[in-house]
């Protein structure tokens, strides 16, 4: 059940958001990957970006959507071609975070599906999303919107390596 208020609202990201990227981004992070990637490397990764990072996101145009609750941002996704190219011309979501206090309302089902509709009208043929093995919320999210596993990856965190399954919509 997609939520329709007049309070929520996805929109482009803009360079007012960049405070609030960057923010919903330190804390999504953390909180989505503490005990699943090794703290050291969860740490280097949170701070190496930072508002400068997403200011350069914002300047080239890349296709960054933010959810609004009552006026405050509330989570963020990125979305574009699919990286692991293949014959098929595929969009993917590279990422999606909200931040925690908001998660869980449907606010993630809202911008899932406005990244969809930025996809599909761009005439991409199916969707990809890469999820940690671990991160069985957001696997579990991905399977109740019809995502299914299409194949598998490992993500080498120092002598630690994570696998990540990419979820495919047709
Ligand atoms: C994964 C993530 C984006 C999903 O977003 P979310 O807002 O938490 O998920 P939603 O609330 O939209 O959907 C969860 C459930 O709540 C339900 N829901 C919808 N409206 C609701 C409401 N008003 N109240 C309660 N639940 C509601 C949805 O129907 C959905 O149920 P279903 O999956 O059984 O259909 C979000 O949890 C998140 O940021 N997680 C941490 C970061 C992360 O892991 N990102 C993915 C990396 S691959």
């Amino acid at each position: 059940m997609i939520i329709e208020s007049p309070l929520i609202k996805v929109r482009r990201a803009v360079a007012g958001d960049i405070e609030a990227l960057d923010a919903i981004y330190r804390e999504s992070w953390r909180h989505a990957y503490t005990g699943i990637i090794p703290a050291l490397h969860l740490d280097r990764m949170i701070r190496g970006r930072g508002a400068a990072w997403w200011r350069k996101a914002i300047i080239r145009n890349e296709d960054i959507l933010v959810i609004e609750a009552a006026g405050v941002v509330a989570g963020y996704a990125t979305f574009g071609p699919a990286r692991a190219g293949g014959a098929q011309r595929r969009g993917e979501i590279y990422e999606i975070y909200l931040k925690p206090v908001y998660q869980g309302i449907g606010l993630g089902e809202r911008l899932f599906e406005a990244c969809r509709t930025a996809l599909d009208n761009r005439s991409y043929s199916g969707l990809i999303v890469w999820a940690l093995g671990d991160n069985t919320s957001a696997a579990d999210f991905y399977w109740r919107r019809g995502g299914r596993p299409a194949g598998t990856s490992k993500e080498p965190f120092g002598r630690t390596k994570l696998s990540k399954i990419a979820y495919s919509w047709p």
